[in-house]
């Protein structure tokens, strides 16, 4: 058993920070930002939390899909920036949309709306939910460091949410960790026990780009490869590929290697940055609302990251 997609949506913030914006704060170019990483500009949270975006994504994927809130069995979200470890995102979610289902939330950095995804049928198939909402949801503007040239430009705030039913659209997955890798970091609050006498780091986006470059090329292109062959395809069986939103010469890379003509890659970046477990989500979304995603086609899903982790999957929309 696995799901059909029954509806998407996504949700930026309304504030637009160019390029332009970032050279007068930083030591940096719009030439350089769209070279190196291929973003042109990224949407800013003024005063919306991760889970105040997470419910605006949720309510377009549940008006898209025709349910109501009062139908759905869970709602799992992934999210690295939540403003609360408690309450959940999901939780919160659920509040604001008026459901009374299960809420949690899971944590794999920018793969885990794939995760969520996975779990969630995993559920499914012990028959304990039929319609489930699953959300990636970051407000990354609030652990970058904005004096950081090597992470502030890349990152972007923003959600996605897909509405999921019981259905035969799930053809294969894949999840990866190469656990307790600290080539991207994110520590969290450090608390202020009188007992403890560890190291104490800012709780900032740390990322050693190149290093997370080679692993982000290898797993795109080998993660496609088995999901591919394990749902019994060809990659030119793929209509389009939604990959993780991380730098556009990652998803270059991947086209030559896969030899997929980048057409079929739906590529945001440069109108959102990279929205960690958010973007994946809003690429399908945007894709579907753009009219070109057709019932029927298959479509590969994509991402990776900090853990470090990776995790990819083909569906039938
Ligand atoms: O979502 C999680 C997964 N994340 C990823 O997959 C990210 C993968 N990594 C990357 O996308 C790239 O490595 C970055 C975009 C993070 C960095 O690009 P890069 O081409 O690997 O640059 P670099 O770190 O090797 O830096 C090259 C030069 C350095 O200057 P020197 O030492 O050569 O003089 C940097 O200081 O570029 C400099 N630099 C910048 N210059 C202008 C770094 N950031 C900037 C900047 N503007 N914003």
């Amino acid at each position: 058993m696995s799901f059909r997609i029954m509806g998407t949506g996504f949700y930026v913030p309304d504030k637009v920070i160019t390029n332009d914006d970032l050279s007068k704060m930083v030591d940096t170019s719009d030439e350089w930002i769209m070279q190196r990483v291929g973003v042109r500009e990224r949407r800013v949270s003024v005063d919306m939390t991760a889970s105040d975006m997470a419910a605006a994504a949720a309510e377009k994927a549940l008006a898209s899909s025709g349910l109501s809130a009062d139908k759905l069995d869970m709602i799992i979200a992934a999210s690295i920036s939540s403003n609360d470890l408690c309450p959940t995102v999901a939780g919160y979610v659920q509040m604001k949309i008026g459901a009374s289902c299960p809420s949690f939330d899971v944590n794999s950095a920018c793969s885990g709306f794939i995760f969520a995804l996975d779990t969630a049928v995993s559920f499914m198939e012990r028959g304990c939910a039929e319609n489930i909402l699953v959300i990636g949801a970051e407000r990354l503007s609030k652990i970058v460091d904005w004096t950081d040239r090597s992470t502030c430009v890349i990152f972007g705030d923003g959600a996605g949410a897909f509405v999921i039913s019981k259905g035969d659209g799930y053809l294969s997955s894949k999840l990866y960790t190469a656990g307790g890798n600290d080539i991207i970091e994110i520590p969290n609050y450090a608390g202020e026990s009188p007992f403890y006498n560890g190291i104490k780091l800012p709780p900032y986006i740390f990322m050693q780009g190149q290093e997370t470059f080679k692993f982000a090329v290898n797993k795109i292109v080998s993660d496609i490869k088995e999901v591919t062959e394990k749902a019994g395809l060809s990659i030119d069986d793929i209509d389009y590929i939604v990959p993780h939103q991380a730098n556009v010469r990652i998803i270059d890379y991947a086209s030559k290697r896969l030899k997929v003509p980048k057409e079929k890659f739906y590529v945001n970046i440069h109108k959102y940055g990279n929205t960690s477990s958010a973007s994946v989500p809003i690429a399908f979304s945007e894709l579907a609302e753009s009219g070109r995603l057709k019932r029927g086609d298959i479509v590969a899903m994509c991402a990776f990251g900090g853990g470090l982790s990776s995790a990819a999957c083909i569906i039938k929309y």
